[in-house]
């Protein structure tokens, strides 16, 4: 059975100090269990500071971005082996602000997973529709090109060590989430664009909250959470995770 992952997108909030107060009321309010796997993504500012802070805890540190060059002339980039040495072990690859915002391209997030991959790092690849896509029914048909387009000259073993997540665009941040049970056809359209992919956690993403999150996670294609706007408070982050619990092993 794939472990259950929920990833925490702190997007850019919270400050050193902010983070800090933040692990230390988490750990108070969350009850870790084996089956489900918890990453922290904070600001590039707060990496090095959470890495020290959460060693021997159980939450695992990851990156918002990365670059995929290893060194050199790109001002205002961080890459692989700086997030490695700070104790990062996933990075958020093509999330759609990014796309958006930030000039990510299918080319780059190829080039980032590749790069990830090839330092040890899991990349979390997002895919997702604009709302406008999604009304004229072209959600499977974009997210599995986006899919496709972000493993492009991956072998078999590579593809197995990714983590995907779906979000709808539309449904990022906006209190109007996908349908558990459309999140999961979507899902296991991704899954099916590759046989690599059967094994590898896909992560919904998109207004993801406390009340709803163990609805996405009865579904058989939903292994997680990619989380922002719930993930900020360390009690309603802490109640979402053990939402996402196994229903078999909840007691
Ligand atoms: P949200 O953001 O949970 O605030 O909708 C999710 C994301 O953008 O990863």
């Amino acid at each position: 059975m794939r472990r259950r992952l929920v990833v925490a997108n702190w997007k850019m909030h919270k400050t050193i100090a902010e983070a800090d107060a933040f692990v230390d009321e988490f750990v108070r309010v969350y009850h870790p269990r084996d089956d489900v796997e918890v990453v922290i993504a904070p600001a590039f500012t707060a990496l090095a500071f959470l890495g020290a802070k959460l060693r021997g805890l159980p939450i695992e540190l990851g990156a918002q971005t990365m670059h995929w060059g290893t060194h050199g002339a790109f001002t205002g980039e961080v890459s692989a082996p700086m997030l490695l040495e700070v104790g990062v072990e996933y990075v958020i690859v093509g999330h759609s602000e990014r796309r958006a915002y930030c000039d990510e391209t299918d080319h780059t997030v190829n080039l980032k997973v590749t790069a990830a991959l090839a330092a040890g790092i899991t990349p979390v690849v997002a895919v997702g529709e604009t709302s406008e896509q999604h009304a004229a029914g072209e959600t499977i048909e974009h997210v599995t090109a986006q899919t496709k387009a972000a493993l492009a000259g991956l072998d078999d073993d590579q593809i197995a060590r990714c983590v995907f997540a779906y979000e709808p665009i539309w449904a990022i941040g906006s209190g109007t989430p996908d349908t558990p049970e459309g999140a999961n056809a979507v899902m296991g359209a991704i899954r099916g664009t590759f046989p690599a992919l059967a094994d590898v956690r896909i992560l919904y993403g998109g207004s993801m909250k406390p009340g709803n999150a163990a609805a996405f996670a009865a579904q058989p294609n939903i292994d997680g959470g990619l989380v922002g706007g719930a993930s900020l408070v360390p009690e309603h982050f802490a109640d979402l995770i053990a939402a996402t619990a196994p229903a078999a092993s909840l007691h």
